[in-house]
């Protein structure tokens, strides 16, 4: 059974607080939480003060994945508001390595984002210090987008990595998640499955979550 992350970021946003308990109610395992600052990635989505208004009512681990850039000036922030995961783009960050210790300083675990066109053979040097590796399945920015192709493949190359070292390191997928591509990216070696539109925009959001898990 996947670990199943609704994004957030296609709920209906006058009215969280439904959405909150209807992701509380469901078979969610974790709420996967989109930071983007209009620099790294073309847009904008929320910031502190929405988030600290939910945080506290969510009843599922926190799945920050941040599209910003210099990630390192908001880790603690994001730590203290009880992020369970923090992801950070492997594009943004020149000193990945410190990066993540960083991260695993406050606590939280650490996951690495990848780009639709950032090989995974670039995790070889880290990947023993990873807890996650997110791999993007559209271009990052915003919900409702095609499924790429091409991470198929891409998730059987990381799978052989992490299992060719002995690793427990999970692989996330983002991006046009759905029951077909879900059930290939599942086959292919997937961990966690993160949907927004799929979720937010079906008729019965937690029963589409129940289908999710049930892939
Ligand atoms: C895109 C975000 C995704 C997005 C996924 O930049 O990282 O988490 O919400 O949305 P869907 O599932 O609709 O592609
Ligand atoms: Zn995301």
């Amino acid at each position: 059974m996947p670990i199943i992350s609704p994004s957030l970021l296609s709920a209906d946003f006058a009215n969280l607080n439904r959405d909150i308990e209807l992701i509380n109610n469901s078979q969610a395992d974790w709420l996967h939480l989109d930071i983007m600052d209009g620099v790294f990635v073309p847009n904008i989505s929320f910031g502190f003060p929405v988030i600290e208004s939910f945080a506290s009512k969510c009843a599922k681990p926190l799945d920050v994945h941040l599209m910003i850039v210099n990630p390192d000036n908001y880790i603690d922030r994001f730590a203290a508001l009880g992020a369970h995961y923090i992801n950070v783009h492997y594009e943004a960050c020149t000193h990945l390595h410190r990066t993540v210790q960083h991260i695993r300083q406050t606590g939280a675990k650490a996951a690495v984002t990848l780009n639709p066109h950032t090989p995974v053979s670039l995790l070889e040097d880290i990947i023993g210090e990873l807890d996650m590796v997110l791999l993007m399945s559209v271009n990052p920015g915003f919900g409702g987008q095609k499924f790429i192709e091409n991470t198929i493949e891409k998730t059987k190359r990381l799978r052989e990595m992490i299992d060719r070292k002995g690793l427990e390191t999970l692989i996330e997928i983002d991006g046009g998640v759905n029951l077909e591509t879900g059930r290939r990216l599942v086959e292919a070696g997937a961990d966690a499955l993160v949907a927004g539109n799929f979720v937010f925009k079906s008729a019965d959001p937690i029963g589409t979550i129940a289908d999710l898990k049930n892939l």
